[in-house]
């Protein structure tokens, strides 16, 4: 478990997060974004929410004191790029292959049976196809590309020629974080916060609460590339010997 910084107001969200994963639960449960927006500090997205900084700093002290008294907390940070790159692969990418599907299945078994009576369900299912298509995509460019680069770029301790080829990437994998975080808050929307008290039917509520609880997978996949993974592996990568040095 690292240290959590020194919190203040100009304390990244992201920042954070990585030092005590433990509270993203906290930051889920007040709707600030530390994945996508991770690079705010913490007055800003307070700001965002309508917050009071004072008495979020409080509530975070609090949780994290309460963390320390648990025995468990996932250590990204403590990771190699190679063993934090292969983690995000076997419990979010894996995850994610195997639920898409079902979820995409189950919200065009429910929109075909329910969508007369609440037209919204349509929107679901096409934004729920949408979102899959786009995460499969997503994934492939990462497992394909982008993580094979990282992993040479640590076990070269940081081959030049590797260094100019990660900016680009990353930026692109960011841009792909940030629309995959747009569509899920869309869905959020269109389903009244995965609201399962009006549920229509088994399928529908199951529907919900997976959509809810990808949500979650969701924010802690992109924390871990957005602010673990990928500055660190850019940090490296400057650190690399220019070729003509
Ligand atoms: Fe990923
Ligand atoms: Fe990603």
């Amino acid at each position: 478990m690292h240290a959590l910084p020194a919190l203040t107001r100009e304390t990244t969200v992201g920042a954070i997060v990585t030092a005590r994963p433990g509270l993203a639960r906290l930051f889920e449960h007040l709707g600030i974004d530390y994945c996508c927006r991770g690079k705010l500090p913490l007055e800003q997205a307070c700001a965002q929410r309508g917050l009071d900084p004072a008495t979020t700093l409080t509530l975070l002290q609090s949780a994290a004191d309460a963390l320390g008294a648990t025995p468990v907390e996932e250590n990204a940070a403590g990771m190699t790029l190679t063993e934090l790159a292969d983690h995000i692969e076997r419990t979010h990418h894996a995850y994610l292959k195997n639920e898409m599907p079902r979820l995409v299945e189950m919200a065009n078994r429910v929109a075909t049976r329910h969508g007369e009576n609440d037209p919204r369900l349509f929107e679901v299912a096409a934004a729920t196809r949408g979102l899959a298509d786009e995460m499969f995509d997503h994934m492939e460019k990462e497992e394909i590309a982008l993580f094979p680069l990282v992993r040479r770029i640590e076990n070269s301790a940081g081959s030049a020629c590797a260094c100019d080829m990660l900016a680009a990437p990353i930026r692109q994998m960011e841009i792909e974080h940030d629309d995959a975080g747009r569509a899920i808050s869309h869905l959020r929307e269109l389903t009244d916060g995965f609201s399962i008290p009006d549920a229509f039917c088994n399928t529908h509520r199951a529907l919900l609460a997976g959509l809810a609880a990808f949500e979650a997978d969701l924010h802690r996949h992109v924390h871990k590339e957005n602010s673990i993974l990928f500055p660190r592996a850019l940090e490296l990568a400057a650190r690399a010997p220019s070729p003509t040095a």
